[in-house]
Parts: structure tokens; C-alpha cells; sequence
């Protein structure tokens, strides 16, 4: 008997590291996690009832329209024009998906074809990588600056023939940077004087500080035709796990992204998308609510790890709940991330998954512990790090 063959296109797409960082947390009990980027609030207790009515509803059971229940597609078409001045009636479509990833991958399954390229700014979303390399595509990975701004230049002199997208992540995960309008409409042009999609991931659209505003690239003028948006309910109602993500893209797609909705998908789930409903009615005052504490336990982790300074470099971090800290020292993050956990009970993701070769960059997420939480796991990991560097 021949024995299958075991290499396949994913040989070379990087393992989940969330999952690989879960797994050395179990094995050692007590580990505070500053790892996965989640939320620490629930669902709006409205979204719950609803969803608890929805049981007893046949419909419930059964597949449903595939772009998204007509209910959830108005509240997200009403959201989009008031919260990111994006106009469906411009040209553009709503479908609603399993989370922003989802979006993500139907997204580069549409647009392109196996060997084009997609330009990822460094660091990216992990999953933004995987996703173009699953779809048989190349990353093309561009370096941001210092303070992981885009660096547009850089951007542009990686444009080639085989290039199909610009992808642009505001408030940005691994980093925290919350890019200024005038960026992001450099990208925004570039992409339409190219011919190129710009996709834009915005599922952190509430999670900025201070003065600082979210700007959606899909309301510039005539960015319709090439702009996708992608938002979610993950972060901004606590839904990660009642998996509902959307994204805004120009009609002309509507045909590809309708053959990869129905055949990855069929529909979205269907209590999810009623929760969905009831949590958009809420609104974002909801998560808004949140954002005084959040910034609070910011403060706490911005100040406790500049102190590391200079073992440790912060740079600003104005959105999302994430910093990416560079440490000053000739180690491998990996092997650090490793001992962080084991030695000192805490544990951050290594700058590797974020395509950070060069260096060692670790992210540190917050979103997810009450204040107190946060700060005995940043002591451990200020501790840690100057135990583990001879500091
Ligand atoms: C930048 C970014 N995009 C998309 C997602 C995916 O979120 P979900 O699939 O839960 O909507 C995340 C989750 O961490 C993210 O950080």
C-alpha cells in the first residue's frame, strides 16, 4: 500500500502560535497571559437574550441567506454610514462572515490568483500571512519605522506586476499604532493609481486613545471601487466566540465573494447573527464603557515597561490593546518566550509570528485582565526579562 503524501501547501505556513503559547501556559498552572487578544468583557446582555429567544425559532435551524440575515446586513449597512462614512449605495456590498479572519481569507481568495502578491507591512496579523500563503500567494513583507508607522516609500517601490493588494491594519495588531488619515489615503492612492485592492482590517475601530481618531479608508473619495473593509463583533461586543465578522467590498466582486461564502460558509451562523442584531442596537457606547478601564490598565503596562528602558524600547501605542515591546539584547525570543512562561508564569508572544526576524520583539496583549491582573503579570514580565537578559 502506498502511504499518502504528507506535504501540502501548508508546509510552509507558520504553526498558530496562539495555540503553541496555550499549550506551554496548560503546562504550567498559574501563567497570567499576556498572549491571545481578547476582551475581557461579555456579549451586552441584550445580545443574550436574544439569542436565548432565538432557540425556540425553527429558522434558527436551518441555512439561511448566504451574504448575511437582511436584519444584521441593514444594521451593519446603517453602522457603516454613520460610524465609518462608508455609503453602500456607492457601489459597494456587505456580507457578513465567521469573524474578521474569515472576511480576511474570502478577501484574498477573491482578488487573486495562486502566485500574485499581497504587501503585508512588518509587523503584521499573523493570520493576514497565513491566509495569503493558504490562498497559494506571497506575503510581501514591508518594514514599518521606529514607531511602526507606514512607511509609504517602502510600500510603493514593492509594487510589481504580480501585486493585488495593499493591506493595512488601523488600530494595528501586533503594535498598537493607530495610522494618521494622511497615510492612509497615501495608501488608499496608491492602490487606485496601481490597480490594486486596499484591504483594510479594522476590527479594532473603537480602541484608540487620547485624541486619537480612526479614520476608514473606505469612505475616501472613489475608494469604493477598490477598498475592502473588514470589521468584526470579536473586540467590540465580546463575540469571539459567537464567530460574526463583515466586510464592505466593491460589487464587482460580489460574484467571487458569493463562491467562496457559499462554499467555505453557506451561511453565517444563524444565533449568532440575531445576537448580532441585538448587540449592533446597543451600539458602540457599549465598548466605549469599557475603554476608561482599559486605558487605565494601558497606563499601568506603557509605565512599567518603560521603566525597562534601555533594556527594553516602547513605542507609542495610541489604539487597540496590544504594545510590542523591542528588547535591546542579542537573545532569541522564542527561547525567552519559553522561559518566560516557565520561570517567571507569564506569558507574550514572541516577534517571529509577526514576521520580525531581525531582533527580539515580543507583543504584549492587555485586553483580556481586570487591572490588578495586568499589573502582577507585567511585574513578573519586567522581572522576567531583566532576570532572563542579566539586567
Ligand atoms: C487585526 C485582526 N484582524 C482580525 C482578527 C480576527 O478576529 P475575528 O476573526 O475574531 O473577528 C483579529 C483578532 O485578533 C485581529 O487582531
Amino acid at each position: 500500500m502506498q502511504t499518502v503524501r504528507l506535504h501540502t501547501r501548508m508546509d510552509g505556513v507558520q504553526a498558530p502560535i496562539v495555540a503553541v503559547v496555550g499549550d506551554l501556559i496548560r503546562q504550567v498552572p498559574g501563567t497570567i497571559s499576556l498572549g491571545q487578544g481578547v476582551v475581557h468583557f461579555a456579549p451586552p446582555p441584550a445580545a443574550l437574550n436574544i439569542a436565548r429567544e432565538a432557540v425556540a425559532n425553527p429558522d434558527t435551524h436551518a441555512y439561511q441567506d448566504g451574504a448575511g440575515n437582511p436584519a444584521l446586513l441593514g444594521a451593519i449597512a446603517h453602522k457603516l454610514q454613520r460610524d465609518n462614512a462608508i455609503d453602500l449605495a456607492r457601489g459597494s456590498r456587505a456580507v457578513v462572515t465567521a469573524g474578521g479572519n474569515m472576511a480576511f481569507q474570502h478577501a484574498v481568495l477573491a482578488i487573486t490568483s495562486p502566485g500574485d502578491e499581497v504587501i503585508l507591512p512588518v509587523p503584521f496579523y499573523f493570520n493576514h500571512e497565513m491566509a495569503i500563503q493558504i490562498a497559494g500567494c506571497t506575503p510581501v513583507r514591508v518594514a514599518t519605522d521606529a514607531r511602526y508607522q507606514l512607511d509609504v516609500g517602502a510600500i510603493a517601490a514593492a509594487i510589481t506586476p504580480r501585486t493585488r493588494a495593499i493591506v493595512t491594519v488601523s488600530p494595528n495588531n501586533p503594535t498598537g499604532a493607530v495610522y494618521p488619515e494622511a497615510s492612509l489615503r497615501a495608501i488608499n492612492r496608491l492602490c487606485g493609481e496601481h490597480g490594486l485592492y486596499h484591504i483594510s482590517d479594522e476590527v479594532y475601530e473603537y480602541f484608540t486613545y487620547g485624541s486619537t481618531r480612526h479614520v476608514s479608508p473606505g469612505a475616501f473619495e472613489g475608494a469604493h471601487a477598490y477598498t475592502i473593509s473588514m470589521f468584526s463583533l470579536s473586540k467590540a461586543y465580546g463575540f469571539a466566540g459567537w464567530r460574526i465578522g463583515y466586510m464592505a467590498y466593491p460589487e464587482a466582486l460580489e460574484p467571487a465573494i458569493a463562491k467562496v461564502q457559499d462554499t467555505i460558509l453557506v451561511c453565517p451562523p444563524v444565533i449568532s447573527q440575531a445576537a448580532a442584531v441585538a448587540a449592533m442596537e446597543v451600539g458602540p457606547a457599549y465598548c466605549r464603557g469599557y475603554l476608561p478601564a482599559l486605558a487605565e490598565v494601558r497606563d499601568i503596562v506603557g509605565a512599567e515597561l518603560r521603566a525597562l528602558e534601555p533594556l527594553c524600547t516602547v513605542p507609542p501605542a495610541d489604539g487597540a490593546f496590544y504594545c510590542f515591546i523591542r528588547v535591546n539584547a542579542d537573545a532569541d525570543p522564542m527561547t525567552i518566550a519559553e522561559r518566560l512562561i516557565r520561570e517567571h508564569r507569564v506569558a507574550v508572544i514572541p516577534g517571529p509570528a509577526f514576521g520580525i526576524t531581525d531582533g527580539c520583539y515580543f507583543r504584549v496583549a492587555y485586553g483580556a485582565l481586570q487591572k490588578e491582573t495586568v499589573a502582577e503579570g507585567i511585574g513578573r514580565l519586567v522581572n522576567g526579562l531583566k532576570t532572563l537578559l542579566n539586567a
